[in-house]
């Protein structure tokens, strides 16, 4: 893919060093277009040494034909990142006075912004304005994440990281449908359940499927809140994920926040037992025996919350799968179940089929979670919207 990648004046300039390097690795063309503004936050020699292409500055400077025209038909993407109040502004309305902004008028294919500034500005009626006026005129629009600002302040306009940037480039050069206005909930992870205060029962589910799933809703511009239990991998800061431990907090939880959502996709794997007993004190016995009883079933709980709302099993089963995914799919009143095996847990690829509550069935082969997490989001967006 040919990135055309421009960069603005804001603090987080040097962040986008990281993603050139990430795209340029996986074998993409990247050029860059430096602001006057930029040029105080990041330098044209790191652009140009990371592209290993000529950096854009100035317009009036010919060098090979007239440089907005001619970027505009090698770029398949443009990515403003980050993108300043500024050059958000002068996009919403047109303006073109700048190689930036000329390009950006005069690019015919699809443009992302990436917005970063400080929580103010970002709040500002005048720059919501122009964020919404650029969604209209068929711009796509990466929500700032939440957190630590250059300011010493913490709030919203957080430059995302490059991983969720990364993610909504090939959204936006795929054209996948946007999930703008749509409130995702998702649960991820294992549960722990206490045998005494430091030993615990849990599962090997890794939470890999919830942050692909995470990733994906907010590179489609929806708003993503994930419930996670304990896992192997890092999310990164700045967006919405409650952390809890056990089958009992996750519930406690969710009861909370489904009200909120349109889509609850329940990727977590929640223990099915507790131990009976908790011990008050660490174990020494020379045997332990367990008594286990099943938790509450967290689905069936929430049945009463489904209402219009779409909701979204997984089902990881050995012996008779489909069978028992069907009966899950039936008893637990969801609108679709992802059936995959055991060969998927702590694993970035997967072969799974999805069973719809119709009675279809849908098998896309080995294909990577960061795919599949689109392909059950594109499942919500083709069934699901015109409930919610
Ligand atoms: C230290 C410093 C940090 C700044 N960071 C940001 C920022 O993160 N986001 C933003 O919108 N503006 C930021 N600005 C203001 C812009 O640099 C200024 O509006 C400039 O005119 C933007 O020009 P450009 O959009 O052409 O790059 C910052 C200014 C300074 C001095």
């Amino acid at each position: 893919m040919n990135i055309l990648l421009g960069i603005t004046g804001s603090i987080a300039a040097y962040k986008v060093l990281g993603l050139i390097r990430q795209r340029t690795r996986r074998g993409d063309q990247v050029k860059t277009i430096l602001t006057r503004s930029a040029q105080h936050f990041t330098t044209a020699l790191s652009c140009q040494t990371l592209t290993g292409c000529e950096v854009y500055m100035e317009q009036f400077v010919l060098s090979q034909g007239i440089k907005h025209l001619a970027l505009s038909a090698w770029a398949d993407i443009l990515v403003v990142a980050p993108a300043t109040a500024n050059i958000i502004g002068k996009a919403a309305c047109g303006i073109a006075d700048d190689l930036l902004s000329t390009t950006i008028v005069s690019f015919p294919k699809p443009v992302l912004f990436v917005p970063a500034m400080d929580t103010g500005m970002w709040e500002n009626s005048i720059v919501q304005r122009n964020v919404r006026s650029l969604r209209e005129a068929g711009y796509r629009v990466l929500e700032p994440a939440s957190g630590a600002l250059a300011s010493g302040k913490t709030g919203r306009g957080r430059f995302p990281e490059v991983e969720l940037i990364d993610r909504a480039i090939d959204v936006v050069n795929k054209g996948l449908e946007s999930l703008e206005g749509r409130n995702v909930l998702i649960t991820g992870g294992r549960t722990e359940e206490d045998i005494d205060p430091v030993r615990v029962v849990t599962n090997r589910s890794s939470g890999t499927m919830a942050r692909e799933l995470l990733y994906a809703v907010v590179a489609r511009s929806g708003n993503a809140r994930c419930i996670m239990g304990p896992t192997s991998i890092t999310i990164p800061e700045g967006l919405d994920v409650i952390q809890v431990r056990t089958a009992r907090d996750m519930l406690k939880e969710m009861k909370q926040h489904v009200p909120w959502c349109d889509c609850l996709i329940m990727a977590a794997a929640v223990g099915d037992y507790t131990p009976l007993k908790k011990a008050a004190h660490k174990v020494h016995e020379r045997t332990l025996s367990l008594r286990l009883e099943k938790n509450a079933d967290i689905l069936k709980t929430l049945l009463p919350y489904k209402q219009h709302r779409y909701f979204i099993g997984f089902s990881l089963e050995d012996q008779q799968a489909v069978a028992r995914a069907r009966k899950k799919l039936r008893d637990k009143g969801l609108d679709c179940i992802v059936l995959n095996g055991r060969a998927a847990i702590g694993q970035d690829v997967m072969q799974a089929r999805l069973l719809r509550a119709t009675g279809a069935v849908q098998s896309l082969g080995k294909i990577s979670k960061r795919n599949y997490a689109h392909h059950i989001l594109d499942m919500y967006l083709r069934y699901g919207i015109g409930r919610t």
